[in-house]
């Protein structure tokens, strides 16, 4: 019966939401939840509905222990505003982010676009984000024992070779307020900062970040999240650079500035503009760096799973290709909350 009504509900609501521009949606949808979850009992209500509690469903991965697999990307909640409700929607991490040292507004608008017969979404966004002040002090209100990452970046002002003291401002001001963290030298939308996925620029980031994880009391782990335009030679010397500094894992992939095999009409595509593709287009990809990273290191680098999840068969996919967790963001868009609840259903069936 549940069911049954919400793919009603859910039919009429992605109806509505989809008349909308889709980054007014994205707000509105934020202020609808911040509103319906202060009504008492609804939060718990959404809990009992989305949620799933299997102790099969349990992974530890990179010291943390995970309530399920699945979990939200970054750029879904990047200023950190939601980390006290989305947990109700299942997910057992949300990762904010990317967080800037200083507030940007990111690209003019509209920055955002829906490819709805292709399932998918192209932005560019540009790192519009509050700045760390202000994510420090929603993260210091966390109410809930839902794991946090943190996805951290540059300032687009921030000249490239100073690249690095932006993403230590950020490390050492987040420090205490998020689980684990995601250095984002991938995001297509803020120019330059792929250049810092090169062996020489990555290995100066890595080193200085790690050496400040490795002076505290309690280090952290540090992923690395790259891009699904990759060639396979430069993952390998991401690879090289991970095990040399230990870093805990990485996250697998951020958007890709490719076009390739879309159903959306090439003059609407082109009309769009630049900015990272994301959603089912990207799946394979994602897909395929996932199992070249999972091969070449022996299973040995933990490796978070992110790109075209749109259905529990997506998700599988991904773990069969050797993820530890998997995120979700158009797939959330897309196909609504209860998608979290139906991986983690299929993850028990498959693997139990
Ligand atoms: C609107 C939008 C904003 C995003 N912002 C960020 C971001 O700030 N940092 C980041 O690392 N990834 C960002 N991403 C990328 C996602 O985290 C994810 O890697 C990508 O969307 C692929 O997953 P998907 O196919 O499930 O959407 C963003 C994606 C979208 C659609």
């Amino acid at each position: 019966m549940f069911y049954l009504l919400y793919n009603v509900v859910w039919f009429f609501t992605r109806f509505f939401l989809f008349l909308l521009p889709p980054e007014f949606a994205h707000n509105f949808t934020f202020f609808i939840i911040r509103i319906f979850f202060k009504i008492p009992f609804v939060k718990n209500f959404a809990k009992s509905k989305y949620c799933i509690y299997n102790k099969k469903l349990e992974r530890n991965v990179f010291g943390l222990k995970f309530s399920n697999p699945v979990g939200l990307a970054a750029g879904f909640d990047k200023n950190a505003k939601l980390i006290n409700d989305l947990d109700a929607f299942g997910f057992s991490f949300i990762e904010i982010g990317t967080v800037t040292p200083k507030t940007q507004y990111g690209n003019k608008k509209p920055r955002l676009f829906r490819l709805r017969k292709d399932k998918a979404l192209i932005n560019r966004m540009g790192f519009n984000n509050d700045g760390l002040d202000k994510v420090v002090s929603r993260l210091k209100s966390k109410r809930t024992n839902v794991i946090i990452g943190g996805n951290i970046g540059k300032n687009k002002i921030t000249p490239l070779e100073k690249s690095v003291e932006d993403y230590e401002k950020c490390f050492n001001d987040l420090f205490k307020y998020v689980d684990y963290f995601v250095l984002n030298v991938s995001s297509p939308n803020t120019p330059q900062l792929r250049e810092l996925q090169r062996k020489d620029k990555l290995e100066v980031l890595i080193s200085s970040i790690q050496s400040i994880n490795n002076s505290k009391s309690c280090p952290k782990p540090i992923l690395i999240k790259i891009s699904p335009d990759l060639h396979f030679k430069d993952v390998d010397e991401i690879i090289t650079l991970i095990k040399k500094y230990n870093i805990a894992g990485v996250v697998a992939a951020n958007s890709t500035n490719k076009r390739d095999g879309l159903k959306t009409n090439f003059n609407n595509v082109k009309k769009i503009g630049l900015g990272g593709l994301t959603g089912s287009p990207i799946r394979e990809m994602s897909t395929n760096m996932i199992k070249y990273i999972y091969q070449k290191s022996s299973g040995s680098i933990p490796i978070v799973a992110v790109g075209g999840i749109m259905s529990p068969e997506d998700a599988i996919e991904k773990i069969e290709a050797g993820a530890s967790l998997i995120q979700l963001y158009t797939g959330f868009v897309y196909e609504g909350p209860l998608l979290v609840k139906r991986i983690n259903k299929a993850i028990l069936k498959k693997y139990n």
